[in-house]
């Protein structure tokens, strides 16, 4: 026992190793409506209902199962989990809170804390209630002061037990699959050519609403409105909770390109709009930041790369230098998601293994980061693509919801537990 902690402590003190400040936060991520089971009262229920998205049902159950899967974290050597608590449970009807979901996201903190690990809570990731979307969702304009209730009421419920909670998830993705590609609720798609098509009722050709130009007006209006979302449950927050730490997830494309000064302009012109656009209207009311890493985009590129089950390049390297874009907010970062879908677990080990060099890197330059959280702990509802998509260092069999830990999860637990890497 004493020989093996020389060991470790030699490796750890050996130049090539890197060691990452002291108190780094390791661990995993989930959502609760890709993991609980049994919400039906969300915009993605419905949808379900009416067969546009696959259907959730019991998910993999993790609302009965968090105790036996906060174990598995547990013993996988995690001092941190990402969680993220279901606005339609909390307030299933507009003003009216149910104590009982409140009471079960306590038990769920409790029992994080008596396993010795750190909750970071999202409040809002991508589903909202029925009633706030039948109302126009984050379309009209009272919607940030909606949220803002909710988010003031729900941290003011758990504060004692949890003391960083982040507003939102990826608000860019959200827009954009709701309004631009109209793949997720609700299903608006900005296209040129819908907007100038015909129809030909009793003889008379009539002119189709501009439907396709003015999602993409509606889609402005929503960022707007999620900004001042963001910044209303700022506010709302500090001031029934004021030592809480609040702050945004963000997801960073990594815009960049060859030397062809063309495409160094375009990658310029999308990081503005993909990343800094948002973030310059929320930084300020951030006391830390969230990101989430997945894809990178090279313009001019002529490398081939590795694919994730995603279709995604296999190129975690980009999470340096999207650390590197968010640090210019001069405010603690933290990797509240980067993973890989990876069925097989082929590639999952070294992508880990990359990525969290990657983040080393970004300290080794200067970036003040705090922690990482790899998504996901457990493979999920990946959303309109169903179950079929892994990313879990845990495999769940949805069916018999039998877990199996795999072996990648193993590689990730030695960073975690050497708080660092060869
Ligand atoms: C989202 C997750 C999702 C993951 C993988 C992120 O954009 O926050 O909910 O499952 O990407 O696609």
């Amino acid at each position: 026992m004493i020989f093996q902690k020389v060991k470790q402590n030699k490796i750890k003190n050996s130049p090539e190793f890197k060691k990452f400040p002291q108190g780094f936060h390791w661990g995993a991520a989930t959502a609760s409506y890709q993991v609980e089971g049994g919400i039906e009262n969300t915009d993605w229920s419905k949808a379900a209902i009416e067969g546009r998205v696959p259907v959730c049902g019991d998910a993999i159950n993790h609302y009965h199962l968090y105790e036996s899967d906060f174990d598995i974290a547990e013993s996988l050597g995690h001092n941190a989990h990402r969680l993220s608590v279901e606005w339609a449970r909390i307030e299933p009807e507009e003003g009216k809170f149910n104590e009982e979901a409140v009471e079960h996201y306590r038990k769920v903190l409790v029992a994080l804390k008596v396993r010795g690990i750190k909750p970071y809570v999202t409040l809002w990731h991508f589903t909202i209630p029925l009633w706030f979307s039948e109302k126009g969702g984050f379309e009209q304009h009272d919607a940030p002061e909606i949220f803002a209730r909710y988010t003031a009421y729900i941290v003011s419920k758990l504060d004692d037990l949890c003391l960083d909670f982040s507003t939102m998830n990826e608000p860019n993705v959200y827009g954009s699959n709701g309004w631009l590609r109209g793949t997720w609720p609700p299903f608006k798609r900005f296209s040129l050519v819908e907007s100038i098509s015909f129809t030909n009722s009793n003889e008379i050709k009539t002119y189709e609403s501009s439907k396709g130009i003015r999602s993409l007006f509606l889609y402005f209006k929503v960022m707007r409105h999620l900004a001042k979302a963001h910044n209303c449950a700022y506010d709302a927050i500090k001031k029934v909770s004021p030592d809480t730490s609040v702050s945004l997830v963000k997801h960073v494309i990594f815009f960049h390109a060859n030397r062809n000064p063309i495409n160094i302009i375009i990658a310029l012109i999308a990081n503005y709009f993909w990343t800094y656009r948002f973030m310059n209207r929320v930084h300020k009311k951030c006391d830390t930041i969230g990101i989430n890493y997945y894809f990178h985009k090279k313009f001019g590129d002529t490398e081939t790369y590795v694919k994730t089950d995603m279709n995604w390049d296999i190129y975690p390297e980009a999470l340096e230098g999207s650390l590197v874009m968010l640090s210019k907010y001069k405010k603690p970062l933290y990797v509240a998601e980067s993973g890989i879908a990876d069925a097989k677990d082929a590639y999952r080990g070294e992508y880990i293994t990359r990525q969290v060099k990657a983040v080393w890197r970004a300290i080794e330059k200067g970036v003040d980061v705090r922690g990482h959280m790899y998504w996901s702990l457990l493979d999920n509802y990946e959303w309109a693509l169903g179950f079929e998509k892994r990313f879990g260092l845990v495999e769940v069999d949805q069916k018999t919801q039998k877990r199996t830990v795999r072996p990648s999860a193993h590689i990730y637990k030695l960073i975690c537990e050497q708080n660092g890497l060869y």
